[in-house]
């Protein structure tokens, strides 16, 4: 089968949900109850840095983490609490729980998934990589925990180049899924050849690269920080490629005062707390007239809000199951990628790479 005459599914992007309006007084009463049945229930929040400014607060402020999704995989497995909220989207969710099969692990809402997941479906990629026997099979954690299951190693952006480095060193043929620009990125980066499948991510697709030139003439000073799922011409333009870690980061540490930054908008909370006196700039995604579906806020993170988290603390849904088939081949990729990271000292505090 060849990359070609793969049929990937029709990806159905959903409207933004809108959560209703909150004052001040309303959210932190909100806040203050959630904090306490988090307690109550031994239960802590991790959150990705791409979901709502309010949860990120709440997060911290409640001894949970708030994180790229490398962290939030280490960080669940570290903790004591019987029950892991994952905010973020269900892959995340799902290595939350591969990793701590003993543990509960909830999610705001399970239908919050991912354009690459979706765009991966376990039984054509398995198809696809039983033709391509002689390749190791690397997949982007951005999937499910069957595709996962069929894999060899799992990579999250924070962690790719070093990982496809050194297994082109060992003198290994990749087979890499599911997205297109990462996979390009690594490919050019460290001129390894590799067999992409062809998937991407709705949200950082849509950023447009002749816009970017324009907007980088009216502000010449300012660095251009892009997400490797960006397309190719857009991560061109970037003084830094990098994770969400690297890019806030690079906020934090680059002596620029203004940035220009081609991933989910919602990054701009951590950006803004690590960097209160820089000025960000959100890159242009479908230039003018652009409308809802390309705004640079991710659909799927969206659906994770301070009102259904409230919800989901009193009921007993929306938890995590994984075949325990599945998830015993999936730990074997995940667990690789994580002792990977720990001999090399990325995604420690004050390291980090892509
Ligand atoms: P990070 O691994 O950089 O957190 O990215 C996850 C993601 O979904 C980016 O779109
Ligand atoms: Fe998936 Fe893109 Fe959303 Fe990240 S931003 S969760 S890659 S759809």
């Amino acid at each position: 089968m060849s990359v070609q005459s793969l049929k990937l599914p029709t990806i159905l992007v959903p409207d933004h949900p809108h959560w209703p309006q909150l004052s001040d007084v309303e959210r932190d009463a909100m806040k203050q109850r959630i904090a306490e049945k988090l307690k109550a229930q031994n239960a802590v929040l991790v959150a990705h840095y791409y979901t709502d400014a309010d949860l990120q607060a709440l997060a911290e402020e409640t001894g949970g983490c708030v994180a790229d999704s490398l962290e939030m995989a280490k960080f669940g497995a570290a903790q004591e609490a019987e029950t892991l909220v994952v905010c973020g989207v269900r892959f995340m969710g799902e290595t939350a729980k591969i990793l701590n099969p003993e543990k509960r692990v909830i999610m705001p809402d399970l239908g919050a998934t991912c354009s690459l997941d979706e765009g991966c479906p376990a039984d054509l990629f398995t198809d696809f990589c039983d033709d391509h026997p002689d390749h190791t099979v690397v997949v982007y954690a951005n999937t499910s925990a069957e595709v996962k299951a069929r894999s060899d190693w799992v990579v999250t952006s924070g962690i790719a180049l070093p990982i496809i480095e050194y297994l082109a060193s060992e003198g290994k043929k990749i087979l890499w899924g599911p997205d297109r620009h990462l996979g390009n990125y690594v490919q050019r980066i460290t001129g390894v050849d590799m067999l992409l499948w062809p998937g991407s991510c709705v949200v950082h697709e849509e950023f447009k690269s002749v816009a970017l030139e324009r907007i980088r003439r009216l502000h010449p000073d300012a660095a251009v920080l892009v997400h490797p799922e960006s397309p190719e011409h857009v991560i061109d333009q970037a003084d830094v490629v990098g994770s969400t870690t690297a890019l806030i980061k690079a906020v934090a540490e680059m002596k620029n005062k203004e940035f220009i930054v081609a991933t989910d908008g919602s990054i701009f909370y951590k950006m803004q707390q690590m960097a209160p006196d820089k000025v960000l700039i959100e890159a242009p995604t479908a230039g003018e007239g652009a409308t809802c579906v390309s705004c640079a806020h991710c659909p799927w993170m969206g659906m994770n809000a301070l009102h259904n988290l409230d919800k989901l603390l009193d009921s007993d849904e929306n938890e995590i199951h994984i075949d325990p088939a599945t998830r015993e081949r999936a730990v074997i990729p995940i667990q690789r990628m994580l002792d990977f990271s720990v001999q090399q000292g990325i995604g420690m505090k004050g390291k980090g790479n892509a």
